[in-house]
């Protein structure tokens, strides 16, 4: 595994693989790697001729500067797992080579960034997008692959390469799991035990929300109350957020009926820990096609009785 700090010489890279026809699969980062971050190298491992990682902690995501300071870091662990994993490149550039002081271009994608962690996280979503922008004109991947646990952050990447026409196919794989049910992420490990313990009330609660809509409940607010009841049962949990919204475009919806997403964002102690789940109704059973008067082809052909 090649290791690349230069986003010059990672992009004459991929210009050199890509004049090649060799395709690159792109999994994008910040490192702290987990068994989540695994199942996207893998997966871009296998559909891809080169896997190349990207392992930046994106400042301008990052809208508490504590929150910044305090995000895990351990790049010696991360390389031996990338390369464990077998990815080809990890492009670890640094912070100034990202974003020099004359930089003045940035990615703002409106609607989709501002509903859920939009509201509590303050140019968040511009950050994201504005790097994930960069990353994809660094590396020129054919693929690239984001996690659902990140829904919002899916939703805000497919609006972006839709709208500036940005060629990779969008690969988004499902949310890895502890044994527990809690969704894996960096910031797990900063868990106090009796937190760890706590956390576990965001996939109950979401599991709750799927089994009352399995039952047929249609009515968001009743889902969501469910959610934020069963949430209380949990005094460490601090609440942010609790919604059900449109899984396309994360707005408020008065029925289910369509795909819809249940999303909750919650603190324990100073760690903020999101979680989501989708629910999608079944799709109606096709209409019985009205038999057609002039169709022949199914009546059995008389034969004539002989004289
Ligand atoms: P990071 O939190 O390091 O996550 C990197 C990728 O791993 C994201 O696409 C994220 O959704 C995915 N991921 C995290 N936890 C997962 C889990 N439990 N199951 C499946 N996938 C999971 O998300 C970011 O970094 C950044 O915002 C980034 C996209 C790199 C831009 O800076």
């Amino acid at each position: 595994m090649k290791v690349i700090r230069e986003p010059r010489e990672m992009q004459q890279t991929a210009l050199t693989l890509r004049d090649k026809a060799i395709r690159i699969g792109l999994v994008p980062t910040m490192g702290a790697f987990h068994d989540g971050h695994v199942s996207l190298m893998r997966r871009a491992k296998q559909e891809n001729d080169v896997c190349v990682v990207s392992l930046f902690v994106n400042p301008l995501q990052f809208n508490d500067p504590a929150d910044l300071e305090r995000y895990p870091r351990n790049e010696a662990a991360d390389l031996e797992i990338a390369r464990s994993v077998g990815a080809d490149i990890l492009f670890t550039p640094s912070a100034a080579a990202m974003y020099p002081p004359d930089a003045q271009t940035f990615v703002e994608v409106t609607r989709v960034s501002q509903p859920l962690c939009g509201g509590q996280r303050p140019g968040h979503f511009r950050g994201v997008a504005t790097v994930v922008a960069k990353l994809f004109m660094i590396t020129l991947p054919r693929r690239a692959y984001f996690g659902l646990k990140d829904y919002q952050q899916c939703r805000v990447i497919a609006q972006m390469a839709r709208d500036l026409y940005f060629p990779p196919d969008l690969v988004f794989c499902p949310t890895v799991r502890e044994a527990d049910g809690l969704a894996m992420s960096s910031r797990n490990a900063r868990l106090t035990p009796e937190d760890r313990r706590a956390a576990t009330v965001l996939p109950r609660a979401l599991e709750l929300a799927q089994s009352r809509f399995a039952d047929g409940e249609r009515d968001p607010s009743v889902i969501q109350a469910l959610v934020r009841e069963r949430l209380l049962t949990e005094p460490r949990a601090g609440i942010e957020y609790v919604e059900v919204v449109d899984a396309q475009t994360l707005e408020p919806i008065a029925e289910i009926a369509q795909p819809a997403l249940v999303a909750i964002a919650a603190r324990f102690g100073d760690i903020r820990l999101i979680d989501s789940v989708a629910l999608t109704p079944p799709s109606p059973e096709p209409e019985p096609l009205a038999p057609d008067p002039l169709d022949t082809s199914d009546v059995p052909h008389r034969v004539a009785p002989r004289a």
